[in-house]
């Protein structure tokens, strides 16, 4: 498997702290079934962008470490964006991969920036492909999950972590998670890993789950074939996106979760 999303690289941002945590984590990958991994550290403002020369040495002393210890990983370098009006895509860090097309961006936790989607158009005029990190942990999306498909149906794709799918974020994220996939709308499944114990590099067990329920072709794609093709800038094969139609929650299902999380 191949995982697009991680902080692995050390001491950058809130994951790895050190090289021996950033070994240990691709120790943990590769013990897990990942062969690729591409290095996500938070881009949280344009600022970041003058270190990255910093990045590189960082991610070039890495690699060397990851060879003399004899970890059998490829690790690529990219970074996680965060949402801002202004996106500078022409660094070299700003692609996965330096691959010159996809990249990854966060947005806030707590809602979509109205902005985005017409920032969004231009962008992917230009041929440039944005995905969107962890849409079912974003509370735009929880609120309103018919926004997703207005996303993928003008271009944008869709990583989601494999924690979510397996409720390691709670049973709302993890139904949202679900429901699109159902709906054609994610393309990648990624780690998003942070750490060596609570967020690790996994994928196999949402690999499993994937297969279990949608079948071996999606779970490949979601976890391999995509990330394979975005990481050398080439176009992906998408099934057609279907938006998502939720009943609004009756008044006892409101209750209900009142009751839950009281
Ligand atoms: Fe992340």
């Amino acid at each position: 498997m191949i995982d697009i999303h991680t902080h692995i690289l050390p001491k950058v941002d809130d994951g790895a702290q050190n090289i021996d945590d950033s070994l240990k984590m691709l120790r943990q990958a590769q013990d897990d079934g990942i062969e690729a991994v591409v290095l996500t550290p938070h881009i949280l403002n344009h600022s970041d962008f003058n270190n990255e020369s910093e990045y590189l040495a960082r991610y070039k002393t890495l690699v060397k470490a990851a060879e003399e210890a004899n970890i059998q990983v490829d690790i690529m370098l990219g970074s996680e964006i965060y949402v801002q009006p202004e996106l500078l895509l022409d660094k070299k860090m700003a692609t996965l991969n330096n691959n010159g097309k996809y990249f990854l961006i966060e947005f806030p936790m707590g809602s979509i920036p109205g902005f985005i989607a017409e920032r969004f158009f231009t962008i992917i005029l230009d041929g440039m492909i944005p995905i969107i990190a962890h849409p079912e942990r974003n509370l735009g999306f929880l609120q309103r999950p018919a926004l997703a498909y207005e996303f993928v149906a003008r271009g944008a794709l869709m990583q989601i972590n494999s924690g979510s799918l397996l409720g390691r974020f709670g049973p709302k994220v993890k139904s949202l998670a679900f429901d699109l996939i159902e709906h054609n709308l994610v393309h990648f499944v990624a780690s998003d890993c942070h750490d060596t114990l609570k967020r690790r590099c996994r994928l196999k067990k949402a690999y499993e789950t994937v297969a279990e329920k949608w079948g071996l072709s999606l779970a490949d794609d979601l976890f391999i074939n995509n990330a394979k093709k975005a990481l050398i800038g080439k176009q992906l094969t998408l099934p057609e996106p279907m938006p998502i139609t939720r009943k609004p929650e009756s008044l006892l299902g409101k209750l209900r979760s009142m009751l839950s999380s009281a």
